[in-house]
């Protein structure tokens, strides 16, 4: 389950813009399968002006020119990452090149880019409009990806996936939550280390996501917030990172499909990362002493601005600059410096890796060198007035090939998951049982319903058969009468009555009363029949609403049991969180405490030298170690006190000599004098 990987690195040439095509800016790159190199002819005129040393042949798992898509783009660098998040591996997609060169439009399509330019611009949100540019509308890697996870996961009957996302945005140092509630977007969220596991973002908020739309909406809600809290707060957007943060864990419920049992969990996470513009960092130089870098910039971008910046609010603009200069060169260029110290790593295994240095390096510190698929998408531009940027990018690109990281799936199958995956199941089956009776019991009305048209057929039948003897008593009782008064009468009617009438006579009306009798009483019977039925099928029904109520309440109290459990792994985490902030806190303390008694070990250790070197003094003289305390104490004071004499007795000797000079001094002035006032 764990190999070794390249980071994988591609290029990509944008189209040039309006303003390079009317000033005719010579493209000068040329790419042949996943190569680049200068065109001849400037190779050698740029060999000519010494603008670069050498015109080899840059080389790159991908090189696209500007005629390729970001479908392109993407199926070739990107698909494979996503799609491995599914099995658990974590996955990075990084954007990295100067401003302008299409990082934005990469990751966040043409919608992404046209808002960034807008902002770049124009500094207003109102005149943010993406309609009115002409640009035809391009996905960005962002977006393809998301859809072909959703699409991945809804195909795969197997496995339960759940994807969730956040949007983080890194400015000047400072980590901003882009999915934040309006009032929260000027927030600065905190880079918490967790040991052994890396570092996470406080407070990120994190969105589900089941469809494109959800995550169409929320990457418009995250770059309105970016540009918003850029307005607000100043920010030039080119000098920020985002982070696009996807969160994939899959419960797999498919038997014996991996090796390590068959409720698994995979968990994984992809950072779709929009680097700042790399044109800040071209050098060592630069990244050490921004400051200088960031001014001559200034005045390079802008020549209008005086440069001995008369006014506030030059000085304002510009010491913010310095700043936002001083944190994207100092990133940038610890990206860099991590990227390259990556790159020696297979040769000096013991090399340290300065992650630490800024947030950057720490949020993408398992991405690099560490636990993830990784993908630079180095973006540039092939004219010539571009040719030193696009070197810098070319050489960051080179470098970052060379790194390895160790990939590995996080596949969890622990008592938990496979508590929530047998509720899960069992609410499934619940689930199932319960639509079968449902079914069931629907048939069960319909039968009900045919019984009864049937009880209402037969009845009505029943009655018809009784409403026609009826008619045929009072037909005989009629004819009896007629008979008796009118005998050709009753030819007559016994014709129209026809041949029970005959029957009748023949049999006589006990017989017939008789036939009517059974006739009613079979009826009844059937009736009862029916009735009778009828009461069972619904016995059976209400039989069925009890289990059904049964399944109900099992339901019921199953999604109770898995809340309850939910409830009780968030507590559970919850808890591990403040044991894990507690064990960090009194680590700190005992580090603290260990100071101290360093400290005071230091000062004894002192403390007893001193008195080993008294110890030596005392042991010097013979027939000390004989003299008790007081003695001894005597001893030390005279000793002491002889010390002071001999010292008083140094400086004595010292200004006696003095005095001894200054006497042959004036001696030997008085001699000169008498000598004078003798010869006078
Ligand atoms: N491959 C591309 N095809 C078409 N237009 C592009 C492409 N790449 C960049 N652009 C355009 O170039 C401009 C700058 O791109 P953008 O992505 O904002 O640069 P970056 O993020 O590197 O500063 C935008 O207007 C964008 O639409
Ligand atoms: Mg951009």
């Amino acid at each position: 389950m764990q190999r070794s990987e390249n980071i994988q690195v591609a290029l990509r040439f944008r189209p040039l813009n309006v303003r390079e095509t009317l000033r005719k800016d010579p493209e000068i790159w040329e790419i042949s399968e996943n190569s680049t190199y200068l065109k001849p002819s400037w190779s050698e005129k740029l060999q000519d002006s010494r603008k670069i040393s050498n015109s080899k042949a840059y080389t790159y798992n991908y090189c696209f020119s500007s005629q390729e898509t970001n479908e392109d783009v993407y199926t070739s660098t990107s698909r494979k990452v996503v799609e491995a998040s599914l099995q658990g591996y974590n996955g990075t997609i990084i954007a990295y090149g100067q401003t302008g060169s299409g990082k934005t439009y990469t990751m966040m399509g043409s919608d992404g880019a046209e808002l960034d330019s807008a902002l770049n611009t124009s500094h207003s949100i109102n005149d943010i409009s993406i309609e009115k540019h002409e640009i035809p509308k391009a996905k960005g890697i962002v977006i393809l990806a998301l859809e072909d996870l959703l699409k991945l996961s809804k195909d795969n009957t197997n496995k339960s996936c759940y994807l969730s996302c956040s949007y983080l945005e890194i400015y000047n140092e400072q980590i901003f939550d882009l999915l934040a509630d309006k009032e929260k977007i000027t927030d600065t969220l905190i880079l918490q280390e967790e040991k052994g596991q890396g570092f996470y973002i406080r407070g990120l908020s994190e969105h589900v996501l089941n469809s494109v739309s959800d995550v169409e909406k929320l990457i418009k809600k995250g770059e309105f917030n970016r540009h918003y809290a850029a307005t607000a707060m100043n920010h030039h957007s080119s000098r920020s990172h985002t982070i696009f943060r996807v969160y994939v864990t899959s419960v797999s419920i498919n038997k014996g499909s991996y090796d390590i049992g068959e409720n698994i969990t995979t968990e994984s996470l992809l950072n779709f990362v929009d680097l700042a513009g790399a044109e800040r960092v071209n050098s060592l130089q630069e990244a050490i002493n921004p400051l200088e870098t960031s001014v001559r910039f200034m005045a390079s971008r802008s020549p209008r601005a005086s440069p001995r910046l008369r006014s506030s609010s030059t000085r304002r603009s510009i010491d913010t600059f310095v700043n936002e200069g001083k944190h994207i060169n100092v990133s940038l260029f610890y990206l860099c410096q991590v990227i390259s110290k990556l790159s020696e790593k297979h040769q000096m295994p013991e090399t340290h890796i300065p992650y630490r240095n800024s947030s950057l390096t720490k949020i993408l510190s398992t991405s690099l060198g560490g636990n993830a698929l990784t993908c630079i998408i180095c973006t540039a531009t092939s004219t010539l007035s571009q040719v030193e940027l696009t070197l810098s990018t070319l050489r960051f690109g080179g470098i970052a090939g060379s790194i390895q990281n160790v990939v590995k799936a996080n596949i969890h199958s622990d008592k938990t998951n496979e508590l929530l995956l047998m509720y899960q199941k069992d609410i499934e089956e619940l689930r199932q049982r319960l639509n079968a009776y449902e079914n069931e019991s629907k048939s069960v009305v319909v039968e009900t319903e045919g019984i009864d048209a049937t009880i209402n057929t037969e009845g009505n039948d029943i009655r018809k058969i009784l409403e026609e003897r009826i008619k045929m008593i009072t037909g005989i009782l009629f004819s009896k009468k007629l008979s008796e008064n009118e005998p050709q009468a009753k030819e007559l009617w016994s014709e129209g009555a026809g041949d029970l009438i005959v029957d009748t006579k023949l049999v006589g009306s006990k017989k017939l009363n008789e036939s009517l009798n059974t006739s009613a009483d079979f009826a009844m019977t059937r009736m009862k029949e029916m009735h009778k039925e009828k009461d069972k099928q619904q016995q059976y029904i209400e039989e069925l609403e009890q289990k059904i109520q049964y399944l109900t309440d099992s339901k019921n109290n199953l999604t109770n049991d898995l809340k309850k459990s939910l409830q009780i792994c968030q507590t559970e985490t919850a808890k591990r969180v403040s044991y894990k902030q507690q064990l960090t806190a009194t680590e700190i303390q005992v580090e603290e405490k260990g100071k101290i008694i360093n400290s005071v070990v230091e000062n004894k250790d002192k403390e007893i030298q001193a008195l080993k070197d008294r110890v030596n003094l005392v042991e010097k003289f013979s027939g000390l170690d004989k003299l008790n305390n007081d003695e001894l104490e005597r001893m030390e004071r005279m000793y002491f006190h002889g010390l002071d004499m001999v010292k008083n007795t140094r400086f004595q000797m010292k200004y006696f000599k003095e005095i001894e000079s200054l006497k042959s001094i004036i001696d030997k002035g008085s001699k000169n004098q008498e000598n004078i006032m003798r010869e006078l």
